[in-house]
Formats: structure tokens, sequence, C-alpha cells
């Protein structure tokens, strides 16, 4: 079987990392998120070729992944001008070849078993079978009602508090037969979720199975955020890369991850929920907590970074604050005592002379 992961977003909620990387090359733990992908694909029996549609930043996907990965063979299907989560399924269909497939959004991580989402697929018999997951919350996500033989009757996009038919939510993945194509129209931008399968509903021949382990979705930064803390977790990872130079002063709370070339100075606290990039330099009497340190970050002496993402080469000098789901382009540079809270996003090379302490763009 065939995989198609949908990897060619703009990723615009993790805008500005995502102005420079595709969101499915964003480290968690230190790996992109696609090697997470492609490692579980793997072990999928049936699934021998990932297909990895791909549109926005598409080289860096290939160049990074090259024809083969984990053992799996990867193609690309590459589009003209962006076919939204519907249009890339059609657009692979000749690699498909008429047969059965799966589908995947490329920005979750999840341990779900897809052997049990194929075999059931195959007992019920419908044109598609979507993955649901449980979550307390469905308001932000599109919740879906089932019939009792499993048949999803009705989709609620952002239901209301309380008016969720379920908790269940769309995970994503799906396992197609070749008759969904008749169903995407033939040119241009198609949502799945919405133009697609509301209309196999209607006509019964879309079913749901709940999937059971973890699952995350990676849109916003505390979905990023959260996606590392819990990888982090569940290796239980306390892992340094090659070289690092680490004052004996410096605590480390667990779970972090540093890669290679990584130097700490005296007095330094890094924990719970950090990872580090390679050849990032952190001064003395830093504080660093769930957040994710991009390659080559300085951090200079007794600056703090809580909740936050920082670019590639981004510089913070002395003193500096960085809170709150706050994201440091790549290569922007903070100045001497700024403190930066509640979701400020610096644009890349940007210089920041004054402190920014409500929500705001700086472009
Ligand atoms: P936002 O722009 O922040 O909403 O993120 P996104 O680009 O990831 O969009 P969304 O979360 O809706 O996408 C779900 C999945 O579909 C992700 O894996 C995207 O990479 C993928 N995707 C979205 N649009 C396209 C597209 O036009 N082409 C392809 N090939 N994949 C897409």
């Amino acid at each position: 079987m065939k995989a198609l992961v949908l990897a060619g977003g703009f990723g615009t909620r993790l805008r500005p990392l995502s102005c420079s990387r595709p969101k499915m090359l964003f480290p968690i733990a230190n790996r992109p998120l696609i090697d997470y992908t492609l490692e579980a694909l793997s072990k999928e029996e049936s699934v021998d070729t990932v297909v990895l549609a791909v549109y926005y930043m598409a080289e860096s996907l290939v160049r990074y992944l090259g024809p083969t990965k984990y053992d799996l063979g990867i193609l690309y299907s590459r589009e003209q001008r962006p076919l939204g989560t519907g249009g890339p399924v059609k657009k692979a269909k000749d690699i498909m070849n008429g047969d059965r497939f799966m589908v995947m959004n490329g920005d979750i991580l999840t341990d779900f078993d897809y052997k049990r989402l194929i075999e059931y697929h195959e007992e019920k018999g419908g044109v598609a079978t979507i993955a649901l997951t449980q979550v307390s919350d469905p308001t932000r996500y599109g919740s879906v009602e089932l019939d009792w033989e499993g048949r999803i009757t009705r989709f609620v996009e952002k239901p209301e508090y309380g008016k969720a038919p379920s908790n269940l939510i769309n995970a994503g993945i799906y396992i197609m037969e070749p008759e969904i194509l008749d169903y995407i129209p033939d040119e241009g931008k198609v949502r799945i979720e919405t133009e697609v399968f509301p209309k196999l509903a209607e006509e019964n021949k879309l079913y749901g199975f709940e999937s059971h382990g973890f699952w995350m979705d990676i849109g916003e930064p505390q979905d990023y955020l959260g996606a590392n803390a819990m990888m982090l977790t569940k290796n239980n990872l306390n892992k340094c890369g090659e070289s690092p130079e680490i004052d004996p002063s410096v605590v480390i709370r667990k779970p972090c991850n540093f890669g290679d070339n990584v130097r700490i100075g005296a007095d330094s606290i890094i924990g719970p929920n950090v990872s580090i990039g390679n050849g990032v330099q952190i001064g003395k009497g830093c504080r660093i907590e769930n957040s994710v340190v991009f390659d080559g970050v300085t951090i200079e002496d007794y600056s703090s970074v809580k909740s936050a993402i920082l670019g590639e080469n981004s510089v913070l000098e002395r003193w500096v604050k960085v809170e709150s789901g706050s994201l440091i382009g790549d290569y922007a540079q903070i100045k001497d005592g700024v403190t930066i809270t509640e979701r400020v996003s610096i644009c890349p090379s940007k210089t920041i002379e004054e402190s920014i302490l409500v929500p705001k763009q700086v472009m």
C-alpha cells in the first residue's frame, strides 16, 4: 500500500519560523517532524512506499529525504499551486495505480495502530475510513457523529461549547478506495474535510474508527511546544550530543535534549521540556524552560526563555526575557534587557531594542 503524506502547507500559524523551513522539518526533540511519521509508517507492514505531496518549500523536503528513508521508497507529487488537503489526493491518482491507499496529514504526531485502522476499513467496506481520536475539548476541531455501525453521519466544524455530537475528531489519517477520486474535483484547491467527506457521509460510504494512543496536531506554537514536550517525556530524554561544554554547576531538569557542540555557562538552569539544537551557546545564569531553541542560537548571560521558540542563529543579549508562546525569527537579535511576552512574533533578522508586552507581530 502507498501512503500519501500531505506535506505542502504554508504553516502560516507558525510564521515567522515557517518562512524559512516547511513545518515537516521543524525539529521535535532535535529530529525533524517528518522523521517520526516516516519511521512509524515504516513499521506498518502493508506500507512500502510514501508519496509526499509537496508544494511550499518542496525542494528542502526533497533535499532532506531523497528517494528512500527507513526502508521506505519515497516518491514526490509536486504541485504547481496549493491544492489544499483534497487536491493532492486527486493529483496523485496515477501514482496510486487504482489501489487502496492511505492518506495522512504530515503535521501530526501519533502512535496509532495503522494495521487496525486498515483492517477496520476492510471489514466495513466503505469508500473511506477516517481515524478518529478523543479530545477533551473538540471546539477547536471538527466533531464527528457516528451511527451504531461506525458510519459517520455528520460533521460539526468547530462546535460551540457543549454542542459537539461527540468528543471524537478527525485525526487526519484516512484509508481510501480509488472511488474517492470520483468525489474530488479535477482542478484546484479542495478541502477534503468540508468538500468531500460530508458528501460521502450523506451517501453512507464513510466510516470512522476510534483510534487509541497519543495524537497531536501541530498547528499553533503551543501545539508545537506541546509536541516537543510530549516526545521528550515519552522517550524520557536527557540526551546530549557530541562535544558538549556544560559547566558542572548547570542544573538540568529532565526531560531535555541537546544537540552537538552545545555550550552552557555556570549556574544556568535548563528544563524541563527543552530541546536545544546544534551549536547553541548559553551564557551564565540563564534559565530555559518548556522551549525549543533552534541551531546556532546565542543566549547571553542572565537571560531567560519560557514557553518560547527561538529560530536559527537568533541572538538574545544579556538580561533578555522571552516568554508565553513568543516566536523569535531566524537571525533576529534581541538587545540587552528587552522583555518579550505574550505571543509576540519577531520576523527574521529584526533587531529589537525595546520591550514588547502585548501580542504583536514585528515585521
Ligand atoms: P496553517 O497554514 O497554519 O493552517 O498550517 P498548514 O499549512 O499545515 O495547514 P493545515 O493545518 O490545514 O494542513 C493540514 C495538512 O495538510 C498539513 O500536513 C499541510 O502540510 C497539508 N497541506 C495543507 N495545504 C496543502 C496543500 O496545498 N498541498 C499539500 N500538498 N499539502 C497541504
